[in-house]
Order: structure tokens, then C-alpha cells, then sequence
């Protein structure tokens, strides 16, 4: 087996990548705007992946695993560039499917948890779709896509991605500087979630290519929180005063809608695996230790 991470310059992406080098599998990753060293070159604007990665990844022995990491991700971006933002997301992310299907590649695509409206929240995979925005639209285009043509690829709805390392560009950093800076963490009041550490999601993919699963999985943690809830555990375990305001969804006035509480049932794929899904306390500490590792080098 080896991966082909599509945008493996972004947060998950880039995580994956290590993740499956680190288990020894070969890899490889494409970047599109970033320079990261040791990343193919590939823009789904204007690239076909077959000549960006070279015809003989595809061709050699053994499955080739695509995981599907680039996305437009900011969600008022697919709103107010809709024409750009559908092209990558929606037609050239199919054409990507499309090109590396001759292949007998198995397709891992990522999908989101706000292909739900989040009036309800704690949705199981039977649970119908009810996209409330633009990128939520995209993603729910492309899954159709999948389950209509391509039964073997497998759809992975993802809640909020955490990680313990302070230098990544995530959630838990961006709260710690904001603490730092003795500014607030300013929440959503009645948003719902349930943070996902970004190694059990790398590992979840492995498994899911081992064990060739097939269609729609929540691979998420079982745990979930409000949001300013989690913000005040996070101050505790980071050792400050906690700083957390709420305000209502409404004040925030965004330019596209969002969905309150998206948490997921990860239970089927839990079911499928057995994958133990790392509490968040557990991240804390590590964030925590990290931290000191980050403070001690600089
Ligand atoms: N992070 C989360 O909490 C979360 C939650 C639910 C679902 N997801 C899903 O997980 C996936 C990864 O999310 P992420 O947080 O890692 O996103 P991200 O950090 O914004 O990364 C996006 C990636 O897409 C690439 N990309 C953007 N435009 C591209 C283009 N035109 N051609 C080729 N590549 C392009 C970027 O490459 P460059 O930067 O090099 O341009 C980058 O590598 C997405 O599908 C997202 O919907 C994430």
C-alpha cells in the first residue's frame, strides 16, 4: 500500500503525511500555493495529477491510497467566490477521482460535519443531509458523486480536527496565543462539538484503507463539549485564569450560515475498527508538555 495526500501542505493533510511516513508506508504529498520542501507541486485549477506525480506512482505494484485533504476550507471564501471555490471543491476534485480511477486507486475523501443543519446534533450516518452553507453544499455534491459512482471510496465526515503541537496553525494554538496576549477566547454560545485528534484521524485512514471500508463513516471522538466549555477546560489544563466570552451565533454576523451543533455518532466506524479515540484530556497534557518543549527551545 502507499498514499498520495492531496493537500498535504494544509493542517490535516500535512499530519497524514507524517503519520504514514512514520509507519514506514512510501507517500507522497502535493502542495498548491505553499512551499513546503519535499511536496509535489499540484493546483487543482489547472494541473491533471497523473503528470504532477508521474504516471509510474499509479502503475507500480500494490494499492495506491488517495486521500483527498485540498479543499477552498474557509466557508464564507466558498460563499463569496462561489465560482472559484465550487470549481476546486466540486469539478476539479471529481476530475481528480476521475483521473486516478484507472488506476484501481482507493479514494479516501474528506467530508464535514456540517452536511447536517446542527439543529439536531449527535447525526449518525443514516441521517439525511441538510447543508446550511456553501462549502457544506460542495461537500455534499461530491459525496453524491461518490456513492453514485464510485462504491469502493471511502467518505470520512470529520467534526473540529485538534492537535497537541502548539506550532501547528489549529484550534488549540490559536486559544493558547489569544491567552497569551491576555486576550478572550470568544465562543459561540450553544455551539456543540466534539474535537478529533488529528493523529486517531491519520490512523483512522490507515485502517479504513487495511480494512477497505467502503461509503459514508463519522470518524469521530465520542466525547463532545460546548464550545466555551472546552475553552475553559483548555485554560485550566494550560494553566491560566480562564478568558472566555460567549456571544450568540447572530452577533457574529457572518457572511454565510452555520450550524450549531454538528457533533457526530462516530459509533459505526468505532464498530468497524475499534479504534480508541483519544480523550481530549489526554491532548491537554500533551499541548501542555509541548508547550514547555516549545518555551525550553526558544
Ligand atoms: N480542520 C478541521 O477541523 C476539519 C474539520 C472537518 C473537515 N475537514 C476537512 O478536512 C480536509 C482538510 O482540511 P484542513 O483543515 O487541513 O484544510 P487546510 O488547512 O485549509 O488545507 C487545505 C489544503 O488544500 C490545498 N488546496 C487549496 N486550494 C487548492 C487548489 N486549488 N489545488 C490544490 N490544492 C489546494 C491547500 O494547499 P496550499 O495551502 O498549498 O494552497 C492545503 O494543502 C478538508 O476537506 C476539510 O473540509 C477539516
Amino acid at each position: 500500500m502507499r498514499f498520495l495526500v492531496i493537500g498535504a501542505s494544509g493542517f490535516v493533510g500535512r499530519n497524514v503525511l507524517a503519520h504514514v511516513c512514520g509507519l514506514g508506508f512510501e507517500a507522497a504529498g502535493t502542495q498548491s500555493k505553499s512551499h513546503q520542501p519535499g511536496l509535489v507541486k499540484f493546483d487543482l485549477l489547472r494541473d491533471r495529477i497523473v503528470d504532477c506525480v508521474g504516471k509510474s506512482f499509479f502503475e507500480r505494484e500494490g494499492q495506491v491510497c488517495v486521500i483527498i485533504c485540498a479543499v477552498v476550507s474557509n466557508m464564507d471564501q466558498c460563499l463569496v467566490d462561489r465560482e472559484t471555490s465550487h470549481w476546486i471543491n466540486v469539478e476539479q476534485t471529481i476530475q481528480l477521482i476521475e483521473d486516478v480511477r484507472p488506476f484501481n486507486a482507493k479514494i479516501l475523501f474528506l467530508s464535514t460535519c456540517f452536511v447536517f443543519d446542527g439543529t439536531l446534533g449527535y447525526y449518525n450516518e443514516e441521517h439525511p443531509v441538510t447543508p446550511v452553507n456553501e462549502y457544506a453544499r460542495h461537500k455534499v455534491e461530491v459525496e453524491q458523486y461518490l456513492q453514485a459512482n464510485v462504491p469502493g471510496a471511502f467518505i470520512a465526515r470529520l467534526e473540529k480536527i485538534v492537535n497537541d503541537d502548539p506550532g501547528d496553525r489549529q484550534f488549540f494554538s490559536q486559544w493558547y496565543k489569544l491567552l497569551q496576549a491576555g486576550q478572550p477566547i470568544v465562543c459561540i454560545e450553544g455551539s456543540l462539538l466534539s474535537p478529533t485528534y488529528v493523529k486517531d484521524v491519520a490512523q483512522a485512514f490507515v485502517l479504513a484503507c487495511q480494512q477497505n471500508l467502503a461509503g459514508v463513516y463519522h470518524v469521530s471522538n465520542s466525547e463532545f463539549f460546548y464550545r466555551d466549555e472546552l475553552a475553559r477546560q483548555f485554560c485550566y489544563a494550560v494553566g491560566k485564569s480562564p478568558n472566555v466570552v460567549s456571544r450568540s451565533l447572530e452577533s457574529f454576523a457572518f457572511p454565510d450560515k452555520r450550524a450549531l451543533k454538528c457533533y457526530l455518532d462516530g459509533s459505526k466506524f468505532i464498530r468497524a475498527t475499534g479504534l480508541r479515540f483519544t480523550p481530549m484530556s489526554q491532548v491537554f497534557r500533551a499541548f501542555v508538555q509541548n508547550t514547555r518543549g516549545l518555551n525550553a527551545s526558544t
